[in-house]
């Protein structure tokens, strides 16, 4: 898939997952041949306003590119300003969100509560548009909720306010992230669109993600939560325990490179991926999320090889 112009390798792409999708993480991902990768959702205001926690989340290493930039907020000219500034820390593209589910997002007329008022959304996209020179991407659900699927309306919003390319989560803003993505929604959308999409929900394979793509005509595809604890998801190969092991490592030092000593902590949701599904897993996983340095966590990992 192209857009923008960006150089794409591989049509499987990262989706944002909020506090794992992290700088860290998003370089794993790319070592392991994801596409693209795009930010955890940042607060227009809060980078108009220069906050500092806002502006850690702009921080990304050029391993990760090419990168995008996702902001969420509800007011075209904040959102613009935003764009202006989030370009400057230089990503390929800016992502607006609008789908987030969250209540304390969507309570504020952000993310997928934008969905029941195109016109403001294509003022939005319009505005981050005027604001960057970047391409410009928006990430939707297909609806607020099943009475009100108004994704034709939302996809015309997207394109017509100059968008470069759509992400598209198959379910509405009601489901959450319950029940099964609609896919078949997911391909209308790709056929009428008239911009490049990538369809996104419920991809747990590398085979899977491929037959996604090829049922529903998208050109790409992302994925979010099948990625987590299995970055080889972008590259189809079944890694050893061995690989699994020193992949751990490897993310563990990133994430003391990234955040200091207490990256180990934020790495314990990451672990418990990792070691998912795996036959000794019960036995190492409560030593495992108490660990407080990587030494400790490499060592009780070393027993997965016993
Ligand atoms: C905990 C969590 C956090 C998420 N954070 C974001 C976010 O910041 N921005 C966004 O566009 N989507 C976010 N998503 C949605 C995912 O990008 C994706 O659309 C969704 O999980 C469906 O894809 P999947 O089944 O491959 O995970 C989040 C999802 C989860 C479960």
């Amino acid at each position: 898939m192209d857009f923008g112009g960006i150089k794409i390798e591989s049509p499987l792409f990262l989706a944002p997952i909020a506090g794992y999708t992290d700088s860290p993480f998003r370089r794993v991902a790319r070592a392991h041949g994801a596409g693209l990768v795009v930010t955890e959702l940042v607060s227009a205001v809060g980078l108009v306003r220069r906050g500092k926690k806002t502006l850690e989340l702009l921080r990304f290493d050029d391993s990760e590119r090419p990168l995008g930039i996702q902001l969420f907020g509800n007011d075209p000219a904040v959102m613009g300003d935003a764009a202006a500034s989030a370009g400057r820390y230089g990503p390929e593209f800016i992502d607006i969100n609008l789908g987030c589910p969250a209540r304390k997002v969507c309570n504020t007329g952000s993310g997928a509560a934008l969905l029941r008022t195109p016109e403001l959304v294509y003022a939005i996209v319009r505005s981050v548009r005027a604001g960057t020179s970047l391409p410009v991407t928006a990430k939707i659900r297909l609806g607020w909720d099943s009475g009100s699927m108004n994704y034709a309306e939302t996809v015309a919003a997207v394109r017509e306010g100059g968008a470069s390319a759509i992400f598209v989560h198959g379910r509405t803003r009601e489901q959450k992230y319950g029940g099964m993505a609609d896919w078949n929604a997911i391909a209308e959308i790709n056929a009428m669109a008239g911009i490049p999409v990538a369809g996104n929900g419920d991809i747990r394979s590398f085979g899977e993600a491929h037959a996604r793509m090829k049922e529903s005509g998208c050109a790409a595809v992302m994925i979010g939560r099948g990625a987590l604890g299995n970055p080889w998801i972008f590259s189809g190969k079944e890694p050893s325990i061995g690989e699994i092991i020193s992949q751990i490592s490897g993310h563990c030092e990133l994430m003391e490179q990234f955040y200091g000593s207490y990256g180990v902590v934020l790495m314990r949701k990451h672990l418990t991926a990792y070691i998912h599904g795996m036959k000794n897993a019960s036995h190492v996983r409560s030593r495992l999320v108490h660990a407080v340095s990587r030494s400790e966590v490499m060592s009780v990992l070393a027993e997965l090889h016993e």
